[in-house]
């Protein structure tokens, strides 16, 4: 398979498994069966809830010899609630734990945002800490310990923008590696895009297909459908393959990881298969007019009332 090359030689898995909304009781058989198809690179996070289900799985494909550890690329993220530098390593050995590893591929810091750690998900404006109580760097630091002890290979963040990523940088003894982002052609994010390559820093495309299995509360009414439309549809007939095989080869070309989410074995096996699909020139600057910066997951449960957080700060 494709992958992206990090500085130390490490090959990371062009394509992976996304794990956000697999529900636990699917997840293990969803992992298991990606596994058999031929995918080694599984996203995880904490908050996702599903972690240990995940690792039962990944324990029995290495136990059955179906793939050794040194196969797979298994990410993970670390919450909101622990930002702490201290609070780090804690985090990370849960997430270990949970995945049955003694090591995670990479670890990414969730969200440029932080709250108090009795919070997992905060609902009102004191249950926030701004970044002036919680400094990106010191959780920065706490990710460099990580990797020092061995417990992540690589480290990076996830829905930085340019601004965040430039900070963190500026004081980073180990420099992030990776910026997994909602990426896809409604979002296409060429700005960011210019400055990951010029900074070395890898890309993952999240949400590739939409995101349409996302909780009511994360939909607004009217939103686009990536998965519908009609230049997608238009190089997909081209093709004779699937829409979802058009977006998720449109990353691939980009450059970018993408970690098409799925708990069905048929999508499964169609999204794997995307591998083998070639978008031209052409097609690529049909996708590339679809551009119009629209955000599925847009953040806006970090901007609640008196919330220390604005989108405009959020995705600088
Ligand atoms: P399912 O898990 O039932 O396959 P994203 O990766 O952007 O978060 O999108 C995930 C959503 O897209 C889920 O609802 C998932 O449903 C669906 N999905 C995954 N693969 C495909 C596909 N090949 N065609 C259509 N829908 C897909």
């Amino acid at each position: 398979m494709q992958t992206l090359k990090f500085a130390n030689d490490d090959r990371m898995p062009i394509l992976g498994l996304g794990t956000w909304k697999s529900a636990p009781g699917e997840v293990g058989r969803a992992v298991r069966e990606a596994i058999r198809i031929g995918y080694r690179h599984i996203d995880c996070a904490a908050i996702y809830g599903n972690e240990a289900e995940i690792g039962t799985a990944l324990e029995e494909a290495v136990s059955s010899g179906l793939v050794r550890r040194d196969e797979l690329w298994i990410t993970s993220k670390l919450w909101n609630n622990a930002h702490a530098t201290e609070q780090v390593g804690t985090a990370l050995q849960r997430t270990l734990q949970d995945l049955r590893l003694d090591y995670l591929d990479l670890y990414l810091i969730h969200w440029p945002v932080a709250c108090r750690p009795d919070v997992s998900f905060p609902t009102r404006a004191e249950h926030f800490l701004s970044l002036e109580e919680a400094p990106l760097a010191a959780t920065w630091t706490g990710m460099e310990v990580c990797v020092q002890k061995g417990l992540a290979r690589h480290i990076g963040v996830s829905n930085f923008g340019v601004g965040n990523l430039a900070e963190i940088s500026s004081s980073a003894v180990i420099r992030p590696e990776m910026n997994q982002i909602e990426l896809h052609p409604y979002l296409q994010q060429n700005d960011m895009l210019t400055y990951c390559r010029q900074h070395g820093i890898h890309l993952t495309a999240y949400s590739p297909l939409g995101s349409f299995d996302r909780p009511a509360v994360l939909k607004k009414a009217g939103e686009l459908n990536l998965l519908g439309n009609p230049t997608v549809a238009g190089i997909a007939k081209a093709h004779g393959c699937s829409p979802a095989q058009v977006l998720l080869r449109w990353s691939i070309e980009r450059g970018t990881a993408v970690i098409p989410k799925s708990t069905n074995p048929v999508r499964l096996a169609e999204n794997f298969q995307s591998l083998e699909l070639r978008l031209s020139d052409r097609e690529m600057a049909e996708l590339a007019k679809l551009d119009c910066h629209f955000r599925y997951v847009h953040g806006e449960f970090w901007t609640l009332k008196g919330s220390p957080y604005s989108l405009e700060e959020l995705w600088k």
